[in-house]
């Protein structure tokens, strides 16, 4: 396995259209897959997708530390973290019109976060990395990052779906504004 290097805003492999894998269990996106994963936590990032490390696969990594015992549910959990998961092929449902501002990072774009708006309730599917399809229902901060995700795939970058651009600031003055997000 390897570290790969992460192509940043501006690169032109950030903003195609990534092609859709033949052959999910092929040896090559196995190892791509490994790569992907050492990658993201390396960068102790919470996702990573196929295009971000310069590969126009859609293969997508993605996964969210626990959050500390607070008291939620399972199923609460579930929605505010993401347990380590690898899609190819993946693909988005959105489930009904509830819409949902969060703040967001990319490991493409260091140093800023932005808000953005997105729909709170998703479905989603795709292959995994030993060939099993993964299906689930997702809210909060799992469904933000599997849309944020996926939109690699596509060549969009977060900022790309921005409303207001005020809310693109530097990590350095998140205090300003984290505490009254969401
Ligand atoms: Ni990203």
């Amino acid at each position: 396995m390897s570290i790969l290097k992460i192509a940043r805003m501006g690169h032109p492999v950030l903003s195609t259209v990534a092609k859709a894998v033949a052959d999910p269990a092929a040896p090559e996106v196995r190892r791509l897959v490994a790569d992907m994963l050492e990658t993201m936590i390396d960068a102790d990032g919470a996702g990573l997708a196929a295009p971000q490390v310069y590969v126009p696969w859609r293969v997508v990594v993605f996964q969210a530390p626990a959050a500390r015992d607070d008291g939620l549910s399972e199923a609460e959990r579930f929605d505010r973290t993401a347990p380590l998961t690898v899609l190819i092929n993946p693909e988005i449902e959105v489930i009904g019109e509830m819409r949902e501002s969060g703040w967001e990072g990319c490991l493409s774009v260091p140093g800023l976060r932005g808000l953005v708006e997105r729909p709170a309730h998703i479905r989603y599917r795709g292959i995994d990395h030993e060939g099993h399809l993964v299906e689930r229902v997702a809210k909060g901060f799992h469904a933000r990052v599997v849309q944020h995700e996926c939109d690699h795939l596509d060549g969009v970058l977060y900022p790309q779906r921005m409303a207001d651009l005020k809310k693109l600031i530097f990590e350095s003055e998140a205090r300003h504004w984290l505490p009254d997000a969401e």
